[in-house]
């Protein structure tokens, strides 16, 4: 069996569950290298683990600079989980030596970095792909099916929703944080991927304009945080498919889910979460009973649910990971390509510029366009 020397870059809560699992979970894994600029997250027992990862992973080198980790780990492959807006510059410096990439998403933070992440990807031998785990939950696995045998006939409006508790100085809130303020300072529409993520894959033209509207900052706010407290966000194909978003920044609801309704030509399907109760339901005119079909709407993938190692998010970070290492032994192509995690990532970027400008209809493009440019028209 081929044997990969994996390093992660980012110990926050993320990059630490990421790393245990692929070096719990898979044989062909070498847990050889972990980098963060705190020793602390390496040397001390951190949230939610079982012990400090020096002693959990004794054969792991830690490093405290990423360009010495490239130089001296011997790497095949990076994992990239440093904060939600500063991924890119670490996936194209080992794009550069040629080592592959799993990145978490956003994928990038600006339209300057999406062309050089796309240039240094199309340079380089390696293979990125863009860690974008809600597209593998039970419910983007379904829709797809549902799209390609004809029952959902052309999508024309969807909807989705990522709503997630923030509430300061509970035990969550404060570990979340302790090693980052992205999620204190990022623009709450920027975090689309896991809304857009499986809405895209049935959709076959690029999202091509944005209008959104924040509410600002509507209570005393906390840590310096000034940003919206809610952004709501419309896109647009060329060919009048519609998608609204809806994101939170400030968030006391104790929720934390992810909805989807998509309506087609032909049928209907939705996953909504209420109360740690998902369900997915859906209705197709192909279909002899066209009811509304109700099953449970839980994150694990069908083709993993009997698998005791599907482990993270209910098995979506297994299954991502699983994939991943798949296609890189087999010399495959990218399970979710970068071209899909910039699909996915730009159209935050351009609906925060659109925020801010006052709901002002923007047109989106994309690196690998024509008219691509990275100032926003
Ligand atoms: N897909 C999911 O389900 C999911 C869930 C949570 C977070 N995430 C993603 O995971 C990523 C990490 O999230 P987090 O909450 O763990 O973030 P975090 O801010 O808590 O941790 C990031 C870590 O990166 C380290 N870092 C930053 N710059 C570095 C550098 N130059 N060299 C070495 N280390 C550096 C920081 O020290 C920090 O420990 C984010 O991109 C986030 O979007 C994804």
């Amino acid at each position: 069996m081929k044997k990969f020397r994996v390093g992660v870059v980012g110990l926050g809560h993320r990059g630490r569950l990421m790393f245990a699992l692929a070096a719990d979970s898979f044989d062909s894994v070498i847990p050889a290298a972990a980098c963060d600029l705190f020793e602390r997250n390496f040397y001390e027992k951190q949230w939610l683990m079982d012990d400090a990862m020096c002693n959990l992973y004794p054969e792991t080198v830690f490093y405290k600079d990423y360009d010495e980790m490239l130089e001296k780990a011997d790497l095949d492959v990076v994992i990239v989980e440093t904060g939600a807006d500063v991924h890119c510059d670490f996936c194209i410096k080992a794009l550069e030596k040629n080592i592959n990439v799993l990145t978490d998403i956003p994928v990038v933070a600006n339209l300057s970095e999406a062309e050089r992440i796309w240039k240094a990807a199309e340079k380089s031998e390696a293979m990125i792909s863009v860690g974008a785990n809600p597209n593998e939950q039970k419910f983007a696995v379904m829709l797809q099916e549902f799209f390609e045998s004809g029952k959902l006939g052309k999508p024309y409006c969807m909807e989705a929703e990522y709503i997630h508790w923030s509430m300061p100085n509970s035990e969550g809130h404060k570990a979340l944080t302790e090693n980052g303020d992205w999620r204190k300072l990022l623009s709450p529409i920027r975090y689309c991927t896991h809304s857009l993520g499986p809405l895209l894959t049935v959709v076959d033209e690029e999202l091509r304009y944005v209008s959104a509207f924040g509410t600002g900052p509507h209570a005393d706010d906390y840590d310096g945080n000034k940003k919206d407290d809610m952004v709501c966000a419309n896109f647009k194909t060329e060919s009048g498919v519609v998608i609204r978003l809806m994101r939170n920044g400030r968030c006391r609801a104790d929720i934390g889910h992810h909805n989807y309704r998509v309506f087609g030509t032909e049928g209907y399907m939705e996953r909504i979460d209420r109360f740690g109760k998902p369900v997915i339901r859906y209705n197709s005119m192909k279909d002899e009973n066209n009811k509304l079909q109700e099953i449970t709407g839980e994150f694990t993938p069908p083709a993993y649910k009997d698998n005791p190692k599907a482990k993270g998010h209910d098995g979506i970070d297994f299954a991502m990971q699983d994939h991943f290492f798949k296609a890189l032994s087999a010399g495959g192509v990218a399970p979710i390509s970068l071209k899909a995690g910039l699909e996915m990532t730009l159209p935050g970027i351009f609906a925060e510029e659109s925020a801010k400008r006052g709901g002002e209809v923007i047109r989106m493009v994309y690196p690998w366009e024509e008219d691509w440019s990275t100032e926003i028209k």
